[in-house]
């Protein structure tokens, strides 16, 4: 039996360039991997079974399938595993979730499998299943390129406390798709903002905030009733400098210090907003 951690990211730059050619997005973006995460729990089986403490999560179409079906297909293994995944990232909340756990569930299954697929090789596959997966396999921080799936690791950002809040809003199955599609040419960027990140992670200077911007900032309100009105409210008790996370609708604050972030938390914890203070890995 094995044990896997999947961590969720945010991001801290979330640039779309245009269109493709084969009807995906081209993206400039730094992704960082944070504490909070999902627990996949793995051992040989029978059958291929996907269970979750979470009700609302269904094994059969998640990510997690995917991968087990691609590896399955891919190397032709008749083998069956139990799969656990004790889920701590909020569904369909733009942490990267369920990429993170196919990622995990393609790294766990090769070991349980005894499949000997290298990095590359579940890489690869991690690529065809999403563009965002990719990433898990090296987290911390890392420019992504193309679709998302081109990564490259960068110097990690200055240890930062990230305060994820969780709007109440209602998300539909496929939003990333639907985040994409809402875009309009003027929402697209050079990616000359994501390179001046870069550069400050590369000279070791704590990022400045007005750097992290986030493409879907500029759909988000259409895109997730409510939200708007939310923002209103986390401005009107002094919380300011939100930034979505990947396609929304989770927003995050980040910071250097403990205490200001300690702070931030009690103040959402007395107006009953749901938060979580995380760091960034
Ligand atoms: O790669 P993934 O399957 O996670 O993408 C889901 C959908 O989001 C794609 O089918 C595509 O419509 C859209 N997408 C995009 N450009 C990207 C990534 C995703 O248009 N870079």
């Amino acid at each position: 039996m094995i044990t896997i951690s999947a961590p969720a990211k945010i991001n801290l730059t979330l640039e779309v360039l245009g269109k493709r050619p084969d009807g995906y997005h081209e993206v400039r973006s730094i992704m960082q991997s944070i504490s909070l995460s999902d627990t996949l729990i793995i051992k040989e089986a029978d059958t291929l079974e996907i269970t979750s403490d979470d009700e609302q999560w269904d094994g059969r179409i998640s990510l997690v399938a995917k991968a087990a079906d691609l590896l399955k297909k891919r190397t032709g293994t008749r083998k069956g595993a139990s799969i656990i995944v004790q889920k701590r990232i909020p569904l369909l909340s733009g942490l990267g979730g369920d990429s993170s756990d196919a990622a995990a569930a393609l790294a766990g299954l090769n070991e349980i499998w005894s499949l000997g697929l290298s990095r590359d090789e579940l890489k690869k596959m991690a690529n065809e299943l999403g563009s965002d997966i990719p990433f898990f396999f090296s987290g911390g921080t890392a420019l992504a390129t193309g679709r998302g799936e081109i990564i490259s690791s960068l110097p990690p950002i200055s240890h930062s406390w990230v305060v994820l809040i969780f709007p109440d809003t209602p998300r539909r199955p496929r939003k990333t798709k639907t985040a994409y599609e809402s875009l309009i040419p003027s929402h697209f960027t050079d990616g000359d903002t994501t390179n001046q990140l870069v550069d400050s992670l590369i000279t070791g200077k704590y990022p400045d905030d007005t750097l992290l911007i986030n493409a879907f900032e500029k759909v988000a309100f259409s895109l997730y009733p409510g939200l708007e009105t939310i923002q209103q409210q986390l401005s009107s008790i002094g919380i300011s400098r939100l930034h979505l996370a990947g396609s929304g609708p989770t927003l995050f604050s980040i910071y250097g210090d403990l205490v200001k972030a300690k702070d931030i938390v009690s103040r959402l914890e007395d107006h009953s907003f749901q938060c979580n203070l995380t760091e960034t890995t």
